[in-house]
């Protein structure tokens, strides 16, 4: 079958990394979460001293020495920043809720925006993010974009984070998921926005099983019209 590139893009907290996930699983495609490395550029600037800030120009300064690597392992997606294990790192809520002011930097945009392509050539990809429809992939065989209430995804999100360990309360979460959502659709360069040819969910009140089979059932449509 015809190897394609499939974008899916959307709110934060839609699911869209476990989507693709389990789909590039299924196909025998690479699988490439977006948002990590805007998290590992976040990660690098708020390690320079002063730390915990951002200092945005001597960020943009550095790009060209920071080396992001994605490997896909049995555990997951791991994000290594110049050879270092950052894949837990950053998940953490000062990452989190910086990440969204050093995505909307045009200069950080192109410099990821040109790896992503590179990810692609071959195509046999899926890849999450916000703007892999619209700016990284716009040619993209199957493109699509995931919706939910806010109220939904903080929960979901919630409850991840608390099996896994973070004491960040519900409300914190809905309140990082709403201000990032409206700045990511907000920037200037390459707002999260759904491109005009992809394919809207709303993932509300569907299961993670049910998403999983209305993408797959796109996704073999596509590969076999080709
Ligand atoms: O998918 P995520 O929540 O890990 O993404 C973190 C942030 O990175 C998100 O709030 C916006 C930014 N991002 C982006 O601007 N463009 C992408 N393609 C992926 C993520």
């Amino acid at each position: 079958m015809q190897k394609i590139i499939v974008a899916i893009d959307g709110y934060a907290a839609t699911g869209k990394s476990s989507q693709a996930k389990r789909l590039a699983k299924t196909l025998g495609y690479t699988y490439i979460d977006t948002g990590a490395m805007y998290r590992a550029i976040t990660f690098f600037a708020l390690q320079q001293e002063p730390k915990g800030t951002l200092n945005l120009e001597l960020l943009v300064a550095a790009l060209d020495t920071l080396q992001i690597n994605i490997k896909n392992t049995d555990l997951g997606q791991q994000t290594f920043l110049n050879q270092k294990d950052i894949s837990q790192a950053i998940r953490e809520p000062d990452v989190t809720s910086k990440v969204s002011e050093v995505a909307r930097i045009p200069e950080v945009r192109a410099f990821l925006v040109e790896q992503q392509r590179a990810l692609g050539k071959k195509k046999g990809i899926v890849m999450d993010g916000r703007d892999i429809g619209t700016v990284v992939f716009p040619d993209a065989e199957c493109k699509f974009f995931l919706t939910a209430t806010p109220e939904v995804r903080a929960k979901r999100r919630h409850l991840e984070q608390v099996s896994s360990g973070n004491q960040e309360s519900y409300e914190a979460v809905l309140f990082n998921i709403q201000t990032r959502d409206r700045m990511d659709s907000s920037r200037a360069t390459a707002p999260l926005k759904k491109a005009a040819d992809a394919i809207e969910l709303d993932v509300s009140e569907l299961t993670i099983d049910e998403v999983y089979e209305r993408l797959m059932a796109h996704i073999l449509k596509k590969t076999t019209t080709l």
